[in-house]
């Protein structure tokens, strides 16, 4: 017997062992029961997109639904665009393997369950261009794989949770166009992992905190339309992979620092419009080669 042959049948058995040992659990039953449940609070779906999730077909096989080929658990819900109806079931909360949440662009209305802090498989999570209302749930935080959760576009608001600082693999961060209010926590600058935060068109107030000047791979900074003061902190003048750079429509003051063609080489972008500016344009400015848009300051001297 050749040596691969023994790798194979040792492959063989460790693999059937794990799907027997997985069909001996009752969680398969479990995620066709909260996927039923998901679907019992969809109240309009025009295009009968959840035709498919009913007996003939095993649920791994219902349209939407991506499964897992070992162990036959749902790994990705998909209803992009689908013009569904209806709140988020809180048994979603139970498809313990879920890796992607796809809801974005419907109508979805309701609050986010908190039983979503119980996909701690989680990486993405898409809610954004819906009705959703209520505010984050503070357990968000345990979904300590995600890399992208894009909220926005909703009617959500209330503080953000302070312990979202623990997303320490969060990459993306959509929370544009909500009602948010209260500070923008300075727990944010521990999430080492972002490269693109949008916050624009909400209610946060106070000071952009220094702490997001340590996000160092940082490439998108959206936070216009908001209530914020102060003065932009230094710190994040030294972002130098900043490409695009957004605070316009706060009360902020301060001037800009004389440097910043150098210390931003990579901007393309800089809205810094309708706050309280003061001074002039940096003239390093013209060093930052790749700027092709920098909407007007509005100077006040
Ligand atoms: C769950 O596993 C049992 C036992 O292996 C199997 O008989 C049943 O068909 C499975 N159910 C689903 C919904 O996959
Ligand atoms: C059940 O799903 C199958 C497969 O998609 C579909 O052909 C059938 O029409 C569905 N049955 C009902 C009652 O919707
Ligand atoms: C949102 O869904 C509508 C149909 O409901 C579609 O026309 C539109 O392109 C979608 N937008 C995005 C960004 O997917
Ligand atoms: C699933 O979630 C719901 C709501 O969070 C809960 O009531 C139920 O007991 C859970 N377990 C199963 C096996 O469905
Ligand atoms: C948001 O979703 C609605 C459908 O619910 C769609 O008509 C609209 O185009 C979407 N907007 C964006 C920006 O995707
Ligand atoms: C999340 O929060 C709710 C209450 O807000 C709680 O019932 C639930 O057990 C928490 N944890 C998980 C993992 O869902
Ligand atoms: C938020 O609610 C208001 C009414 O309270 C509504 O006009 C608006 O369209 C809603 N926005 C979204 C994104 O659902
Ligand atoms: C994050 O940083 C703050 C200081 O900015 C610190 O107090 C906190 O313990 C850190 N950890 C988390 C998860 O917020
Ligand atoms: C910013 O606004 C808050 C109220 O939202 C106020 O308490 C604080 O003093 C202001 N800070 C500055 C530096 O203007
Ligand atoms: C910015 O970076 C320079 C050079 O690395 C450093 O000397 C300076 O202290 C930094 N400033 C801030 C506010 O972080
Ligand atoms: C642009 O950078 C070059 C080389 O680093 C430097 O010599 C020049 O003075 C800079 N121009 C401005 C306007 O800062």
């Amino acid at each position: 017997m050749s040596w691969l042959f023994v790798v194979h049948i040792f492959m063989v058995m460790t693999s059937s062992s794990s799907i027997s040992f997985a069909l001996g659990r009752p969680s398969n039953e479990t995620d066709k029961l909260s996927l039923l449940a998901f679907k019992s609070k969809i109240s309009d779906d025009p295009l009968g997109i959840l035709n498919s999730w009913n007996d003939s077909l095993h649920f791994c096989r219902w349209q939407a639904i991506t499964c897992g080929r070992r162990h036959r658990r749902v790994t990705m819900l998909d209803l992009d665009s689908c013009e569904l109806k209806g709140q988020i079931s809180p048994h979603v909360g139970n498809l313990s393997f879920l890796r992607t949440l796809n809801l974005q662009n419907n109508s979805f209305e309701g609050e986010i369950p908190p039983q979503i802090g119980a996909l701690f498989r989680l990486q993405v999570l898409r809610l954004q261009n819906n009705s959703l209302s209520g505010e984050i749930p503070v357990n968000i935080s345990l979904c300590s794989n995600l890399w992208y959760l894009g909220l926005g576009s909703n009617n959500l608001t209330g503080k953000l949770p302070n312990g979202m600082g623990y997303l320490s693999k969060l990459q993306v961060l959509n929370l544009r166009f909500n009602d948010f209010v209260g500070k923008i926590p300075s727990s944010f600058g521990n999430l080492s992992s972002l490269e693109m935060v949008t916050m624009e068109s909400n209610k946060f107030h106070g000071n952009i905190p220094n702490s997001l000047g340590q996000l160092e791979g940082l490439t998108y900074l959206a936070l216009g339309l908001n209530n914020l003061n102060g003065t932009i902190p230094s710190s994040l003048y030294n972002l130098s992979s900043i490409q695009l750079f957004s605070v316009h429509t706060n009360q902020l003051v301060g001037s800009l620092p004389p440097d910043l063609g150098h210390t931003l080489p990579n901007l393309e972008a800089l809205y810094f419009h309708s706050n309280h500016f003061t001074g002039r344009i940096p003239i390093s400015i013209s060093n930052a080669s790749k700027l092709y848009r920098l909407f007007k300051f509005q100077l006040t001297t």
